[in-house]
């Protein structure tokens, strides 16, 4: 006899567990919950015995496992719309970045606005990925680049989880762009951002993961090397931006940490993912950052499909390349321009995000065990998620068991 807080009924399931039917779905299924994590699910006609305080019958609808954000920038201040009216007119995101603007102008607002600024702008972008089903979020630091900037941005992104209503992993992105007070002497700003910086974040409990961005116009392998080793020895697991405007190894070098995943990597060889897949290395695959740069090189998925490696895709929501606030948008647009087939694109907003952000054994899949984190839609076919862009599609969502 499974005693439940709540069973969820007369619905569909989308599992997402791999190896059976497409989207791991069940027809008729049902969930029971206990204390905020799935107890018991499957076929209804399976259900064990049980006694559930709350039923909820959710008339044919949907239910996959709550999407999971695995890359964004979510907290930062002011935004950069005049940057993207000059790349309309021509300019590139590379120039504005080597003229002083770009991330350094992100980094001038947000050094100017409070955590409680960080937290409300944040809060309403959220809004928008809630909205797309979103119930977990990873969110970066890398707009301070100081000390108490960014521990202030890590503060405010612990605040967005708790007063937001999702999961959040933080993921510490000093190795972002040089600040400009160090313009002159990029090492000292290494040996500040790995030695004094990241140790203080993760003294105060801030950090979940360390990222980095490896491009010329930002940090070199051997630079982000050095952060993944002071990582490495505070037990933190590492992440990356890697090869998203040229080839400079970040897929081999994410492989040769270990990393959980490396990030865009439009322009990773064949060697590097070959790397990565036998590292374990998930790919988060970023098509708004794509779209609004207007990058004609798409992430070479045949290689990636043919060497096993996981796939995510996320929103990369941040004021530069990417201000893109919704799950869903993300995901339509990995199929449309990565060719990326809707069930590949559904597993990587759930199953493959998870692995993404080392949270595989609570979220991803609808299994028993894990966290009652889940979205109800209002769609006839699992595809749908993909299909629609823009329409209202989510009926709701339930965080550990409860529904919001
Ligand atoms: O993921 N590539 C580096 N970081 C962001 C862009 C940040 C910005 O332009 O503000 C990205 O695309
Ligand atoms: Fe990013």
């Amino acid at each position: 006899m499974i005693r439940a807080d709540r069973l969820i009924t007369d619905c569909r399931l989308a599992t997402m567990l791999e190896g059976g039917e497409a989207y791991g779905a069940v027809e008729d299924g049902a969930i029971l919950i206990r204390d905020g994590d799935i107890a018991w699910v499957g076929a209804r006609a399976d259900l064990p015995a049980h006694e559930a305080a709350q039923v909820d019958r959710l008339d044919g609808r949907w239910v996959t496992p709550g999407l999971i954000d695995c890359h964004t920038h979510l907290v930062f201040g002011g935004d950069r719309s005049g940057e993207f009216e000059q790349r309309l007119g021509g300019a590139t995101y590379e120039e504005i970045a080597r003229a002083g603007g770009g991330i350094v102008s992100s980094v001038r607002m947000t050094r100017e606005a409070s955590e409680d600024d960080l937290v409300a702008s944040a809060l309403k972008r959220l809004a928008g990925l809630k909205a797309s089903g979103v119930t977990t979020v990873e969110i970066k630091s890398g707009y301070g680049l100081d000390r108490d900037s960014e521990l202030k941005m890590l503060r405010a992104a612990r605040r967005v989880g708790a007063e937001g209503g999702v999961r959040v992993a933080t993921s510490y992105l000093g190795l972002h762009a040089v600040p400009p007070e160090f313009r002159e002497d990029r090492a000292a700003y290494v040996d500040l951002a790995v030695d004094e910086i990241l140790p203080a974040a993760h003294a105060e409990g801030l950090v979940d993961a360390v990222d980095a961005y490896c491009e010329p116009i930002a940090f070199s392998t051997d630079e982000v090397g050095r952060l993944f080793e002071k990582a490495k020895s505070l037990g933190l697991p590492v992440k990356l931006h890697a090869d998203q405007l040229s080839n400079g190894g970040g897929a081999a070098l994410a492989a040769r940490y270990g990393a959980l995943s490396a990030d865009h990597i439009e322009y990773a060889d064949e060697a590097g993912i070959a790397a990565m897949a036998k590292a374990g290395v998930v790919a988060v695959l970023l098509p708004g950052a794509f779209l609004m740069l207007r990058e004609e090189t798409p992430p070479p998925i045949q290689t990636l499909r043919g060497h096993g490696v996981s796939m995510a895709v996320a929103t990369d929501c941040n004021p530069g390349t990417s201000p893109v606030a919704s799950m869903l948008a993300a995901m339509t647009l990995a199929c449309v321009q990565f060719r990326l087939t809707p069930e590949e694109v559904l597993a990587g907003a759930t199953r493959h995000a998870a692995k993404a952000l080392g949270m595989a054994d609570r979220i991803g899949t609808l299994e028993t065990g894990k966290a009652a984190d889940l979205a109800v839609w209002d769609i006839n076919r699992p595809a749908e998620l993909c299909y629609w862009l823009g329409a209202p599609l989510l009926y709701g969502r339930y965080r550990n068991g409860q529904p919001d």
